[in-house]
């Protein structure tokens, strides 16, 4: 049977080569009458390989998470296979600092093939954790050089963060949603209208006139907000994505396999 394939694929090219011209829904009738059938069995067996190759090496695998602290639950698509180049020095190229505007936040998450809404949902992200002193007070009268606080801050809100950190220390903890810390919602939104973004990079989310209306909306509608912030997850977790031989499954996350 194999030997029979060989013949078969050895007379089909000789023929193409020679008779490229001459196009019949017949042409192997006479000097491969099995061709479909061949072809049909090849065809169908690189599916089965494709199918059993593809669940475990790309993002087919679904899982629930849920978030525990409230907001949207959506299924989270795994098998993402991991990279074998990881460097300290090239990661603080590829993530947004705190200093950005709206431009530098934009051209990072553009690399990652995501939109200007995806990253303005994205950053309401900071519904929750926490940062630190020396990331914002250079906003902070006090502890900068400049000669007055960042305007767009709420100055109550400045005085508030200038009591709690006692000078630009990295130790010093600030919450990055003070209304509802533990919640996951739109405040983060709300916060940034009322001139209540920690970071420079979240305030100018509402300052840059370009972004200001998405800030609106996600502040006037959690459901738009859980929404965007969904759709611009999946899109993170398809971004960049390792698959088939490319990578590899780390057995320690921490480490290379080998
Ligand atoms: C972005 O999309 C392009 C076109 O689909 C793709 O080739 C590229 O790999 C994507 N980049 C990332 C980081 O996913």
């Amino acid at each position: 049977m194999s030997s029979w394939r060989g013949l078969c694929f050895l007379v089909w090219i000789m023929l193409i080569g020679q008779c490229q011209a001459q196009l019949k829904e017949n042409f192997y009738s006479s000097t491969c009458p099995n061709v479909e059938s061949i072809e049909n069995q090849a065809v169908s067996k690189k599916l089965r390989q494709t199918f059993t190759t593809i669940p475990a090496t790309l993002r087919l695998f679904l899982h629930d998470c849920f978030v525990e602290a409230g907001g949207p639950s959506f299924n989270v698509e795994l098998g993402r296979r991991d990279g074998l180049i990881s460097k300290a020095s090239r990661v603080a190229e590829k993530i947004p600092k705190p200093s950005f505007n709206l431009k530098q936040l934009y051209s990072i998450f553009s690399q990652l093939n995501l939109t200007q809404l995806d990253m303005i949902a994205l950053s309401g992200g900071h519904t929750l954790g926490v940062s630190h002193c020396d990331q914002f007070s250079n906003r902070l009268h006090s502890f900068s050089s400049s000669a007055q606080t960042d305007p767009s801050l709420d100055p109550d809100y400045a005085r508030q963060l200038t009591a709690a950190c006692s000078d630009s220390d990295e130790s010093t903890v600030i919450i990055l949603d003070p209304e509802t810390p533990q919640i996951f919602d739109n405040m983060y939104f709300k916060n940034l209208v009322a001139g209540k973004g920690l970071l420079s990079s979240d305030q100018v989310l509402f300052s840059d006139p370009a972004s200001q209306p998405i800030v609106r909306d996600f502040a006037n509608s959690p459901g738009e907000f859980n929404v965007a912030f969904v759709a611009g997850m999946r899109k993170l977790g398809r971004s960049g994505v390792k698959t088939g031989r490319q990578g590899e499954l780390r057995k320690d996350c921490t480490a290379f396999n080998s």
